[in-house]
């Protein structure tokens, strides 16, 4: 509250009592009593009431205008109390009276900076935990129904989208707000992007000393150092001191260069030499191609394409909302997307599509599955390639890649239909009302096995898709900036609590 008061006297003219506010810079005086007790009010917008009446201030007295017998609240009230009495009175001030004495007076500017130190204060109860649920951001770059089994990238469904266009063009889609209308537009896109695959010499010169650190080789590891180079030799700079075509241009490079990158790596470690990118060949083409040095059959490019376009993006995940936290700093953009691939390598995440294609092994045939499916959910083990945050029904891109490795057909495609339709008959049976399905990553596992993809690839291969999704929210949070910094709750001990002495 402000202290102290401004206080006129109900004799004194309309006219003294603009003086005194506008002197005191304040939007309301107290009238008061000569027990200084509050009797009334007279704020600004009686003063517009005044003017707009045609009466006359130096002789209109206060006690003629103001609102006598005004509402108060004693000085224990709580700020949050303070401001509902405000709002649901439309007040703007408030006396606060202790005892029938006028002690202060709270605005509704006082309250708002308390709001603006204080932004979780009480409604930090109730923010969920994991803010499932919480809109922090609008977007245009894409949304998740998850009631309805639905998302999309733009305003197209991410599915159709899969069945009818190349990635690059959803890569166009995302970063130019448009899909490519002729082939025209198409090559001029694959023409700006394609020669970007090449590794910069200063890079690929620290590659085999990365890809051969650590006793395991763990591939996002090795693609988070070499980015972090990437970055450094382009000389990418903070977004917060670029403008957009410079940014735009860094999510081009980083985008184009991360397939190269995995591949190099994954090749260095085994001793291998890299394989260099091929211009004539689209996107998923190449990527296989860099991994094992033959152009794949169209059919095992077109299912990793479909996997790779229906993992660009899907809401605020957490990787996605790592990468516009960092952004929201002004850090580089190879800052955030290297803040991303972290969130995204954790199980939880993207970490899961080699743990869901191991289940399947450890399971090995249709008659130990139920078995093995219930042990573990007893256990309270999670079931790798179930269950989603958004999604209440079946995962769209869990049903499109089941079509895809459908139609790559194999032993292990037969074994896991038959664990899908157990797992969620048993998840149904210990985990009801739970509404758990098959995600995107129970699927992707098969598809990519079938395609040759290597195991430890998988993650990777996810981040090789993911870096386009999150280049697009980089760039859609740079527009339109500002810093995200949200509050916790602080729930320790009671503070300040003194220095312990060192014994
Ligand atoms: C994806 C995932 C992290 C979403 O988690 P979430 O929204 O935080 O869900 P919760 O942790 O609140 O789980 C809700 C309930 O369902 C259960 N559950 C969720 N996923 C489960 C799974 N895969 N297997 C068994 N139980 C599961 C939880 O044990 C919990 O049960 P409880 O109410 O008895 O405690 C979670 O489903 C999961 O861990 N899945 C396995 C890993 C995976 O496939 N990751 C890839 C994601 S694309």
């Amino acid at each position: 509250m402000s202290r102290p008061v401004t206080t006129v006297r109900p004799a004194d003219t309309v006219a003294d009592a603009a003086t005194v506010m506008r002197e005191r810079r304040v939007g309301s005086v107290v009238v008061t009593d000569h027990d200084e007790r509050a009797i009334g009010i007279l704020t600004e917008r009686d003063m517009i009431r005044i003017a707009a009446a045609g009466s006359d201030a130096s002789t209109a007295k206060v006690s003629e205008w103001m609102t006598p017998d005004p509402d108060t609240i004693g000085s224990g009230v709580e700020a949050r109390r303070a401001f509902a009495t405000l709002s649901e009175h439309g007040y703007r001030h408030i006396p606060v009276v202790d005892d029938g004495r006028l002690v202060g007076i709270v605005s509704m500017r006082d309250l708002m900076r308390i709001a603006m130190i204080q932004p979780a204060d009480a409604q930090a109860h109730e923010v969920p935990k994991g803010l499932e649920g919480v809109v922090v951001a609008e977007t245009t770059v894409g949304d998740v129904r998850g009631l309805e089994g639905f998302y999309h990238y733009r305003q197209y469904s991410a599915v159709d989208l899969a069945k009818a266009r190349p990635i690059e063009d959803i890569w166009q889609l995302l970063f130019e707000g448009r899909l490519p209308e002729t082939l025209a537009e198409r090559e001029a896109f694959a023409a700006h992007t394609r020669p970007r695959r090449t590794i910069p010499a200063d890079v690929r010169e620290v590659l085999p000393a990365i890809a051969k650190a650590g006793k395991a080789f763990v591939p996002l590891d090795a693609l988070r150092t070499s980015l972090s180079q990437f970055g450094t030799a382009e000389g990418f700079r903070a977004s917060h001191d670029i403008d957009r075509a410079e940014l735009y241009d860094n999510a081009l490079a980083t985008c184009a260069v991360v397939p190269t990158l995995i591949t190099a790596l994954w090749r260095l470690r085994q001793g291998l030499e890299p394989i260099e990118p091929r211009d004539d060949l689209a996107y998923a083409a190449n990527y296989l191609y860099m991994m094992h040095g033959g152009v794949p059959t169209a059919e095992h490019a077109a299912a990793v394409e479909k996997y790779l376009i229906s993992t660009i993006d899907h809401g605020f995940n957490a990787s996605t909302f790592t990468a516009r936290v960092i952004t929201s700093t002004g850090a580089d953009l190879v800052a955030a997307v290297v803040g991303g691939i972290g969130a995204l390598s954790g199980p939880l995440h993207g970490g899961a599509p080699s743990r869901a294609l191991q289940m399947l092994d450890e399971i090995g045939t249709p008659d130990r599955a139920e078995g093995w499916l219930r042990d573990a959910v007893e256990r309270g083990d999670r079931l790798m390639g179930f269950g989603h945050r958004v999604y209440k029904t079946d995962d769209p891109r869990s049903l499109m890649l089941r079509d895809v490795a459908d139609s790559l057909g194999g032993e292990k495609m037969e074994l896991a239909r038959h664990i899908e339709a157990t797992a969620i008959k048993v998840l149904d049976e210990l985990k009801p009302g739970r509404r758990l399905y098959t995600n995107v990553e129970f699927y992707a596992g098969i598809v990519m096995d079938s395609c040759g993809i290597p195991r430890e690839l998988f993650t990777p291969t996810f981040a090789a898709s993911r870096v386009i999704g999150w280049c697009t929210h980089i760039l859609e949070q740079a527009a339109d900036n500002r810093l995200i910094r949200p509050s916790a709750q602080y729930v320790g001990g009671a503070p300040p609590q003194p220095v312990p002495p060192i014994s």
